[in-house]
């Protein structure tokens, strides 16, 4: 026993380290590709103030309880509730949010491949002198292509499975803490050549002026959902980081920090893309490639535009790979301490068959469209069940889980650090994950899915 005890378990080395590898999880192709076109589908500034709301209300307890569950048992997710809830049922959260993963990482790397793509295209100066019907066509030829996006994807993919084997604090801490803030001082720039558009208020209109007349069952799960898959919350990604966090941080801290980083973030490529949106005239509901036809239009109205697409993909590309390895790592955290495969092994196996479901994923987006229901393929199927069923469903069980089956004592202590710090939000948080989060979960949820019909339809 002592001997285990000796070796120290993996785990960030700093303060900004910990805060830097939660926040290059949550932030990536959810802020800059996701939100906006998932904002534009469901009417702009509604969705907008909900998803707000969401985030502090749910978003930040849901992250904390995922924190406290990780540090204190120092455990992947399926570890972490067979540690605290022997026994019992508990330890299939952990594999509703591994298999979360799985659904995630094979659609979530197709789009990265995209990112690499329009990465390429940078470098030739690809986008000059292009209309938007143009760049449109060019964008759905690519997409529906096959085997150039299969090409772009397995790459990403085993970019994913090297840092990842690498493990943690090589591999995930040191590219993080520089190149974030980069990327937020490079969309800086973007949404000021963006509100200086001709025509551009408009899009801020839409934005940031809800028009509350939008508001549906399927637009207030569309928030809840984006706001989980935003952050990471709801499938283990951050009880796996939590377990590396070591004793002497803040949780409370580092939540509220990564939650501002990564909202503050997805605000802003907000205040980007839609301006140049109705500058442009494309529909803000045009749907997944919202961006990849917006921002190709932007650079080529900007003075150094070669310069600057070239870097914001090349981020782009960095912050979309510091999410796949935070939920790689889930996988290969279960398999390499549930199973005790080798962390070699354990990456392998992980990364080869998830790439399966990938091929899969991205197939469905043209040669293989057989593979959908009604108007959904493969790749839009599990990008809706992932977010907006299984990541509120894991986000709910994680704080029913704290709430009521963890000891009071337990939590106050991970908070507090034993007495070290203060946690004065103790009892609001306790009150938020005990009442007010599942109900609030529980009923978008199923009002959403239709089972209600409170607000209007409830469709997906
Ligand atoms: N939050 C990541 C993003 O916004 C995606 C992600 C979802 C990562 C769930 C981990 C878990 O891009």
């Amino acid at each position: 026993m002592a001997l285990i005890e000796n070796v120290p378990r993996d785990s960030f080395s700093s303060r900004i380290g910990v805060i830097a590898a939660a926040a290059g999880s949550a932030i990536g192709l959810g802020n800059i590709w996701r939100f906006p076109y998932v904002a534009g589908e469901n009417g702009g500034g509604a969705f907008l103030l909900i998803y707000f709301g969401f985030i502090v209300l749910i978003g930040v307890p849901v992250m904390l309880s995922e924190f406290v569950i990780g540090r204190s048992t120092q455990s992947n997710p399926v570890g972490a509730f067979k540690r605290l809830a022997p026994k019992s049922f508990w330890p299939l959260t952990g594999f509703l949010g591994i298999s979360a993963a799985f659904f995630i990482l094979s659609f979530y790397t197709t789009v990265s491949g995209w990112t690499l793509e329009y990465l390429f295209l940078a470098f030739k100066d690809g986008f000059a002198g292009k209309d938007v019907t143009t760049l449109s066509a060019e964008f759905d030829a690519f997409r529906t292509n096959g085997l150039r996006p299969l090409i772009w994807q397995n790459i990403f993919m085993v970019f994913t499975a090297f840092i990842v084997f690498k493990g943690i604090k090589n591999g995930i801490e040191k590219y993080t803490k520089i190149l974030m803030p980069l990327l937020l001082v490079i969309i800086i720039i973007l949404g000021i050549r963006s509100v200086t558009l001709p025509g551009a208020s408009e899009g801020l209109l839409f934005l940031f002026n809800p028009d509350f007349s939008k508001i549906t069952g399927k637009v207030i799960l569309e928030a809840l959902g984006q706001s989980f898959f935003s952050l990471s919350i709801g499938m283990g990604t951050l009880i796996t980081y939590g377990s590396y966090i070591g004793k002497k941080e803040n949780l409370g801290k580092t939540a509220l920090s990564v939650s501002a980083a990564d909202t503050l973030i997805a605000i802003l490529a907000g205040v980007a893309i839609f301006p140049a949106v109705f500058a442009f005239g494309i529909a803000p509901e045009a749907g997944a490639g919202l961006v990849f036809i917006t921002l190709p239009m932007i650079f080529d109205q900007m003075a150094g535009g070669y310069f600057f697409a070239l870097i914001f993909f090349l981020l782009l590309s960095i912050a979309a790979l510091t999410s796949t390895i935070s939920v790689l790592e889930v996988v290969v955290a279960y398999l390499s301490e549930e199973l005790k495969l080798g962390r070699k092994k354990a990456t392998l196996l992980a990364a080869s068959t998830i790439a399966l479901l990938g091929v899969a994923c991205t197939m469905s987006q043209g040669p293989w469209s057989i593979l959908s229901i009604g108007k959904y393929n493969l790749f839009d199927l599990l990008e809706l069940i992932s977010a907006n069923v299984m990541l509120p469903l894991g986000g709910l069980l994680i704080v029913l889980f704290v709430g009521w089956f963890m000891a009071k004592d337990k939590i106050f202590a991970e908070l507090a650090n034993n007495g070290k710090l203060s946690a004065g939000f103790r009892y609001v948080y306790l009150f938020i994950i005990r009442f007010l989060a599942p109900v609030a979960i529980a009923f978008v949820f199923l009002h959403g899915l239709g089972i209600f019909g409170f607000f209007g339809s409830g469709d997906l």
